[in-house]
């Protein structure tokens, strides 16, 4: 029986996930699964992006022919020719004898060694640049050669602004149900598959990934769609700066992963007193065993960290087999710009320090911890100064900000010696919020601001208050009109909506003028329909003057839910949604704004200060 999933109005997931596979590749364990995506664009011309592999061919075949009925492919775009894309690339071949196969040259002649059927005769090929027009569609190649193979190519659908990415922003894991990365707990859930995909197997070619974002920065992209894992839709923000950072083979946390080999047990002694040592001076720690934790996890974890320890034995002379194979893999993988210690332990003879540093000596910009500890069997006491010494060095190389004072059982949380008196002004950035676009109509004006205060007042009746800046153009409609709506904005809402709807007055601008939904509730107010997870239209029975802003008490009059994704708050909109401002210029002095970047050059900040773009106050500027 068919299983796909609606992308958009015209676009449908036809792929299948796996959860039999052993071992990816041959070599990487998948306990969570793994999806391989496919997608049919139903156009004037229907498009396939890519197929399957054949382990899921038959769910693919369902797929396709439940979505396309008596309809046929017109286009094949085959992105990726590494067989677990590409098998059933004949079968459809014979099957649609009059489908194209978009490829580049590369993509050709490997279709030529892989399989054998006549493609010359149907093969369109495309270079840099190229587009091909489906209908309303207008598809643009970009060639990614070597993320992962040499061929790999990735389409923007320009149209509706959709990269499809191949194997760029991929994960291993099922889908289990769902399709878009905000429809599950991604960072919890998934971020550690997605890390242990990029690193395993586009990890190498760190180079290559980095220059296919920045040809991707160069275009508008609302959606990934990937061929392994989830499709990335509104917030895209989240994984692409992960990707920056891998890519760039900068670590994403400062922190210790301590991987050691271990016989008897005494290396790993060694290795736990360290983290402990680590640990008690406020650094985070990650240990692995590798003779138990697959390398494909030590490789990811080491992309994730900024310090890593390799404690072996020694082993036939040389370095324990389970941490060799380990060095080599991150050595394969191109792993580069870390602090790296070394704890050897040899019985009679040991070399394995000295040999894991001559591995370790080949990556690029990696600063050795001159010192290696050298077990003899066991660690004893008058070597624990060593140990103590290890991690001082360690912990010298490390960030003060990333150094976190131990909540051990042994220190307790010390009370302010005096309760601090006045006002501090980070004191009401611990109050929680929500965001929400709140919008009014004017006879035939529809306007509508950004406001993070918003409360339920009473339930019987049902009363909502909202507090607004009277700087904003929104305020004075409202309080006109005393009407207006509320979108709850979700954690898909982009940037882009904080922009429009928070940046810009709604007496110079219409913010509406591209929203592409036109809906209304019955008040005759619009409201926000993307992005949002519930409406909420009130008519004011009260108005407060707070001075700055107006607080409207209302009764509520319509409320409906249109998701159940999550709301968004003003702690995930810093985290997760609002671009890291570029470095201030060493010259400019002045303040900026936190919430929308504006920049106040000077030496002092106005008090009274309203940020000309957000109407945000002093509160929320900080110095350059
Ligand atoms: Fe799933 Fe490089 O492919």
């Amino acid at each position: 029986m068919h299983c796909i999933k609606k992308i958009t109005d015209d676009l449908v997931w036809v792929g299948a996930n796996d959860r039999r596979l052993a071992m990816f590749e041959g070599v990487y364990s998948v306990p969570e699964g793994v999806s391989y995506n496919a997608y049919l664009l139903l156009d004037e011309k229907i498009v396939l992006f890519d197929t399957v592999d054949k382990a899921v061919r038959q769910r693919f075949m369902e797929n396709l022919a439940h979505v396309l009925g008596e309809k046929k492919i017109d286009y094949l775009i085959v992105q990726h020719m590494e067989p677990d894309h590409s098998a059933s690339i004949q079968e459809l071949a014979e099957k649609y004898p009059d489908m194209k196969i978009v490829c580049n040259e590369k993509t050709f002649a490997f279709i030529q060694q892989f399989y054998d059927f006549d493609i010359a005769s149907r093969v369109m090929l495309v270079k840099e640049n190229d587009t091909l027009n489906s209908g309303r569609h207008t598809l643009q190649f970009v060639m990614a050669p070597m993320v992962h193979w040499p061929e790999v190519m990735v389409t923007y659908d320009a149209t509706d602004k959709i990269l499809f990415s191949a194997d760029a922003f991929g994960s291993f894991g099922a889908l289990n149900g769902a399709i878009f990365a905000d429809e599950v707990d991604f960072a919890k859930d998934y971020m550690d598959e997605t890390r242990r995909y990029y690193a395993n197997i586009v990890g190498k070619y760190g180079t290559q990934a980095g220059a296919l974002l920045q040809k991707a920065s160069a275009l508008d992209i609302e959606m990934i769609c990937p061929l392994h894992g989830f499709v990335w839709r509104g917030n895209i923000k989240s994984i692409v700066e992960k990707y920056m950072l891998w890519t760039s083979y900068e670590p994403e946390e400062y922190g210790v992963l301590i991987a050691y080999a271990s016989v008897y047990g005494n290396t790993e002694n060694a290795a736990e007193l360290l983290a402990s040592k680590l640990r008690e001076r406020g650094a985070k720690t990650a240990m692995f065993d590798v003779s138990v934790t697959p390398a494909s996890e030590i490789v990811s974890a080491a992309f994730r960290w900024s310090h890593l320890v390799f404690a072996s034995t020694t082993y036939n002379a040389g370095i324990f087999v389970t941490m060799e194979a380990l060095l080599s893999d991150l050595a394969a993988h191109n792993i580069q710009n870390r602090t790296v210690a070394l704890i050897e332990n040899g019985s009679w003879t040991a070399t394995s320090g000295a040999l894991m540093r001559e591995k370790l000596e080949q990556c690029k910009d990696i600063t050795l911890i001159e010192h290696t500890i050298s077990v003899k069997s066991s660690l004893k006491a008058n070597q624990l100064a060593e140990i103590d010494a290890m991690a001082d060095a360690l912990i010298a190389t490390l960030p003060a900000a990333a150094l976190k004072k131990s909540h051990s059982a042994a220190q307790s949380v010390a009370a302010p010696a005096e309760t601090p008196a006045g006002i501090a002004p980070a004191s009401m950035t611990k109050l929680p919020y929500g965001l929400f676009v709140l919008t009014a109509k004017d006879g035939e004006k529809d306007n509508g601001c950004i406001i993070n205060t918003a409360a339920q007042v009473t339930d019987s009746p049902v009363q909502i208050s909202v507090t607004v800046n009277k700087a904003n153009y929104t305020c004075g409609m409202i309080a006109k009109t005393g009407a207006f709506n509320l979108s709850v904005l979700s954690e898909r809402v982009p940037f882009a909506i904080f922009k429009k709807f928070g940046f810009s007055s709604g007496k110079d601008v219409d913010k509406f003028a591209d929203v592409k939904y036109q809906n209304r509730t019955a008040n005759g107010i619009r409201y926000l329909p993307d992005y949002t997870n519930c409406v909420i239209s009130a008519k004011v029975e009260q108005t407060i003057d707070c001075g700055s802003h107006l607080l409207f008490i209302a009764a509520v009059t319509q409320a409906f839910v249109l998701s159940e994704d999550r709301s968004v708050t003003y702690q995930y909109y810093f985290d997760h949604i609002k671009p890291k401002p570029a470095p201030p210029k060493d010259s400019v002095k002045g303040f900026v704004c936190k919430i929308c970047g504006y920049v106040h050059e000077g030496d002092t900040l106005p008090p009274d200060i309203i940020c000309p773009l957000c109407k945000h106050g002093a509160i929320d500027f900080e110095p350059l």
